[in-house]
């Protein structure tokens, strides 16, 4: 296996399936520092960076938890308006990493431009951790995800999969790519103009990824061992920023998770993932059934982030 110690975290599609059980190997062994609420020593000589040029909750500040448990410092900027790369001089990634790779050890960059993280790790000394590049790929998110099946359900091989929410989101892609290296089936459900690219799922085939589509979730989710969803009312995630106007519009039917669809369709032991933030595609009340996971996912996904930052920086193997 390849060792992590220096490695950039771009895209699940680099990944193989032994370095997954790895991640999440090392996950297990650090949980009980963040279980504990405790912070321990591991990274005490490490800076982490965050440079986010979108906004975030969960992502930046997981990192940002993570590197704390970790006894490390932080870093960085969550609005690059605040920076010379978003005012006047719009100072590119290349001068802006090779500037921020001297203020710490590793770097965890969103970026509105699909590639961002990859480019910035063609000129960065140290690892770039990618939190989400335009339309690209949230590899972190789905480790988290991953590693939040591994504990609830004991493995990733063998299960079925429902997606539901726009393809086009980084969320699904590296969610595809993931799953390439198991033994997983995936159903995918979004709208017709947010349904899977051709090109993508022509890549897909050819890493042999058992897919298929559906046009609603009642098609889908008697079957389905996990599901997860993400909103179909969404932000522009290629834009810096993206106010929100009065007219939200609703989630369709075919795109929601109610309560009553799960007590009525779904199997008893399915669980409901959500990377968050959502819209109205799953629905307040759902929170407090039996099939519901995300509040998991919130505390894997600092758990994941420890994981990730350890190996990268050589604390853990
Ligand atoms: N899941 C996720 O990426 O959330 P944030 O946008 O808040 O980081």
């Amino acid at each position: 296996m390849r060792s992590f110690l220096g490695r950039d975290i771009l895209s699940l599609k680099d990944f193989e399936r032994n370095e997954f059980f790895r991640v999440f190997e090392v996950a297990e062994e650090l949980e009980p520092i963040a279980r504990s609420r405790r912070n321990s020593n591991l990274l005490a000589e490490k800076t982490l960076v965050t440079a986010f040029y979108q906004p975030s909750t969960r992502t930046r500040l997981a990192h940002e938890a993570a590197m704390h448990r970790l006894g490390g410092h932080v870093t960085g900027f969550s609005d690059a308006k605040m920076t010379r790369a978003g005012d006047f001089y719009q100072e590119s990634i290349k001068d802006t990493v090779k500037m921020l790779e001297f203020y710490g050890d590793v770097i965890v960059m969103r970026h509105f431009q699909q590639g961002a993280p990859a480019e910035a790790a063609k000129w960065a000394s140290i690892p770039i951790i990618n939190g989400g590049d335009g339309w690209g790929e949230h590899p972190t998110q789905i480790l988290t995800d991953l590693y939040t099946v591994i504990q609830e359900k004991g493995r990733i091989d063998g299960l079925k999969w429902l997606a539901v929410g726009d393809m086009r989101m980084r969320t699904m892609h590296s969610l595809a790519y993931a799953l390439t290296q198991f033994d997983s089936q995936i159903t995918f459900v979004a709208p017709p103009e947010m349904s899977l690219l051709p090109e993508f799922k022509e890549e897909l085939s050819q890493y042999s990824l058992n897919f298929r589509e559906a046009e609603h979730v009642e098609q889908a989710i008697g079957e389905a061992d996990v599901i997860l969803v993400e909103p179909v009312v969404q932000p522009d995630y290629t834009k810096s920023r993206d106010e929100r106007g009065k007219e939200v519009g609703l989630t369709p039917a075919n795109y929601k998770i109610t309560r009553e669809l799960l007590a009525t369709k779904a199997k008893p032991d399915a669980i409901l993932l959500h990377s968050l933030p959502r819209m109205d595609e799953i629905p307040t009340d759902v929170d407090i059934t039996h099939w519901s996971r995300y509040w998991q996912e919130a505390f894997n996904g600092v758990v994941m982030r420890m994981a990730l930052l350890a190996l990268v920086l050589g604390a853990m193997e």
